[in-house]
């Protein structure tokens, strides 16, 4: 079984044999970014490269940025939602752009990784014609696996409220249909659907920036498509970000004088999928963290909510744990916010496991 170490090393070494720099992980803690608490993705630290505000040192480079993000935390305990997390980057400041971005991810997955392209749905931006084209005729993939989303899906951007971002193309794995909630919708009928959300959320964004207004009902999903909540069939593995726009705080985009490139692929997504285990939990990077778990609570991961109890204290743990060495501590506003509510949260799933009095410290060795 390949771990968790060892795809983090060839993916940084595939990059470097792309002539791209690699760099270390920056802190949690951004440095002079006064815009976010947290690191919250790989591109946080190559924020004034995009901007042209600093030369970088290399106009490609590679990463596995520890990064922390919170919008999901309602969702950590299921198969793939997580507030801690590795993400494998390439970047290019003004250097390449949508073509080797796509080609170098596609060779990645395929020739690396040797997944089955079969198990890979693509997804672009709504007018984003020219990522579309790219899927199809350069890399091949059918056109019933290529899917147009709206901002919420394939528009990346900024981290925080202003900032680089631009439009996105993501790669999606398909664990295979006996995983999904029901048939499968054409690409055609999601972006009807999507179209119809657009609508409802009254604004669009374009690859040009310019805005439209709407007004409509969007309705149930027509069938299970790679951006489903319903189930667990699909897993987006890979996300490539075209960065071409500032946006202000106010909310207007102006576009960049470069054009860059933003990657970001969960290195505890890819140990899943080669690992071939049913989510991130049972990879080598969480086992030995839930195995203490069971031995400090004693207690046995056994389904349902004592299983959710156990995914979220170890999810937790890493966040505090990394956090906390980066030098952000637990207390009542900001950035200690959102580690005092983490704390008590995993505190709080404590119970589940009748754990009542303090047990988190006894996890940090094996972390
Ligand atoms: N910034 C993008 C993300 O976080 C790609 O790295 O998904």
């Amino acid at each position: 079984m390949v771990d968790g170490n060892e795809i983090r090393e060839q993916f940084l070494r595939f990059f470097e044999g792309k002539a791209h720099l690699r760099m270390p992980s920056a802190s949690l803690v951004p440095s002079g970014d006064p815009t976010l608490l947290l690191t919250s993705a790989g591109m946080v630290p190559f924020k004034p490269y995009f901007l042209g505000e600093v030369s970088p040192p290399a106009p490609r480079m590679a990463s596995s940025q520890k990064s922390f993000r919170t919008t999901d935390i309602e969702n950590v305990g299921d198969h793939k939602h997580l507030t801690f997390f590795e993400m494998l980057g390439n970047f290019s400041i003004g250097d390449y752009f949508k073509t080797e971005a796509i080609d170098f991810a596609w060779e990645f997955v395929t020739q690396w990784m040797k997944l089955d392209p079969e198990r890979f749905w693509v997804t672009v931006y709504l007018d984003d014609e020219e990522a579309y084209q790219m899927w199809k005729q350069r890399i091949g993939v059918p056109e019933d696996r290529i899917y147009r989303y709206g901002k919420s899906d394939n528009w990346w951007g900024p981290a925080g409220i202003e900032g680089p971002c631009g439009p996105c193309s993501e790669l999606h794995y398909d664990f295979g249909e006996s995983r999904g909630c029901s048939p499968t919708a054409s690409p055609s009928a999601i972006m009807e659907w999507e179209l119809l959300k657009l609508d409802e959320d009254n604004q669009k964004v374009t690859t040009e920036g310019t805005e439209n207004r709407n007004n409509g009902d969007t309705g149930e999903q027509p069938g299970c498509h790679p951006n489903c909540d319903h189930c667990e069939r699909f897993v987006e593995l890979w996300n490539l970000v075209f960065i071409q726009f500032q946006r202000f705080p106010d909310g207007h985009l102006e576009s960049l004088p470069a054009k860059h490139v933003d990657t970001g692929m969960g290195l505890e997504r890819v140990c899943r999928v080669l690992q071939d285990v049913d989510s991130n939990y049972s990879t080598d990077l969480f086992t030995p963290i839930l195995g203490r778990i069971s031995e400090v609570t004693g207690q046995e991961d056994s389904g349902d909510e004592v299983s959710v109890a156990f995914r979220v204290i170890a999810d937790h743990l890493r966040s505090l744990g990394f956090a906390i060495a980066d030098g952000a501590f637990p207390s009542n506003e900001g950035r200690g916010y959102v580690l005092r509510r983490m704390l008590r949260r995993a505190t709080r799933y404590g119970r589940i496991l009748n754990m009542h009095e303090p047990f988190i410290f006894k996890l940090v060795p094996v972390l």
